[in-house]
């Protein structure tokens, strides 16, 4: 796979092309639009499987406009419904997470729940014969795991998963043997670290998916990935990894060794950085010794919350290894992208961006990210 682009000739496309509008990243009816067709409409990956270690677990999180409950049954599986109590709507969970022993109360009239869901208590219900306890059940939603997290669709017809989630990877990479090799699901947390962005979501995707930015803003970065230096994204090109300096010895802040290699890698994955999105609200960067995954949780036109895991294999962590530089670099690289996407949010008001910016060559696999949106909403 070539490193430098196809130049662009005379005649041929220009050299600019058109983003979206500034009003696409400050009206809260677009906004409300994504919630309903993006957000709510497709797979959302909401948490990290091993957060909720055992049966009784749950936790909440915002998904679009809806709060939704993942629980961990007594079999073990996980399970997730609207965080919504069937009798008079009161919110069942107010915690971000917790523990159960066995049934999930509702504060307000002690309508009780099983793990799975079930209405299985409430106070005079023995009087009430004809109450169908799974049709008043909580509400479930679709769940899927993959790469160790619980991925939820809150459609009543859920996009097929392996297209829509999976399928991003294999379009990335090349095919879905690649990141298997990774063995995401069985990796172990490192490092989490939340970051507030005030930006638009699509602002943080956009930047993930350029990288005409990193000579500017990612000196760490384009030290170890001196390619990245010329502008042109991993993400340019189907299968291509950046490859690391021949002076860098780990993907970590000052190129010292990292954690030896994920053991089922590829000879030809070693020493390359491979970053996938997967749309609407994931990122999946891979190295040779962890995984770094983002999950955004946009919450208005102008603010999104990104939970960023590093994952290492489970003996790294359980040995005490000092993550510090490797965690560092990818740490430092977040920092430097949410502050040009907080530098950009205000910008999208002005009347100058009415009609929106450009993007140059190297950018231009953005637009397919902004018909998308397009299609989707329209
Ligand atoms: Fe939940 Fe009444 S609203 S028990
Ligand atoms: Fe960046």
């Amino acid at each position: 796979m070539t490193t430098t682009p196809t130049p662009v000739e005379s005649g041929a496309a220009p050299s600019l092309i058109a983003t979206l509008p500034g009003a696409a990243y400050t009206d809260p009816g677009v906004f409300a639009r994504e919630q309903e067709r993006i957000f709510e409409s497709l797979w959302f990956c909401a948490v990290r499987s091993a957060d909720l270690p055992a049966p009784g677990a749950f936790r909440t999180v915002t998904v679009g406009r809806e709060s939704v409950l993942v629980t961990r049954n007594r079999k073990g599986g996980l399970r997730a419904f609207l965080n919504v109590c069937r009798h008079r709507g009161a919110r069942l969970c107010t915690e971000e997470s917790g523990e159960v022993r066995r049934t999930l109360q509702c504060p307000y009239h002690a309508w009780t729940y099983d793990l799975d869901g079930k209405l299985v208590a409430a106070p005079n219900l023995v009087k009430m014969p004809d109450v169908d306890r799974v049709a008043y059940g909580l509400r479930s939603v679709a769940l899927r795991e993959w790469l160790g997290y619980a991925w939820v669709c809150l459609a009543e017809e859920p996009p097929s998963f392996e297209e829509t989630v999976m399928g991003a990877a294999v379009e990335r990479l090349g095919d879905a043997a690649s990141i298997e090799r990774y063995r995401t699901g069985e990796l172990a947390l490192g490092r989490r670290v939340t970051y507030d962005v005030r930006a638009n979501w699509k602002l943080i995707v956009e930047n993930f998916m350029e990288c005409y930015h990193c000579a500017t803003i990612h000196p760490e970065l384009t030290e170890i990935l001196p390619e990245f230096a010329e502008g042109f994204a991993a993400q340019y090109y189907v299968g291509h990894g950046a490859e690391f300096a021949p002076e860098a010895r780990g993907f970590t802040v000052d190129g010292s060794a990292g954690h030896g290699r994920l053991p089922s890698l590829a000879e030809e994955q070693d020493r390359r950085y491979y970053a996938i999105t997967v749309k609407p609200t994931v990122f999946v960067n891979l190295v040779p010794d962890h995984v770094i995954l983002h999950r955004m949780f946009p919450l208005a036109v102008d603010r999104t919350v990104v939970e960023c895991d590093w994952l290492y294999a489970p003996e790294t962590v359980a040995g005490g290894a000092d993550l510090s530089k490797s965690v560092e670099l990818f740490h430092r690289v977040n920092v430097q992208d949410f502050a040009a996407c907080e530098r950009t949010q205000p910008g999208m008001s002005s009347r100058v961006y009415r009609a929106g910016g450009v993007l140059v060559p190297s950018e231009h696999h953005i637009g397919a990210f902004h018909r998308w949106v397009t299609e989707r909403l329209a």
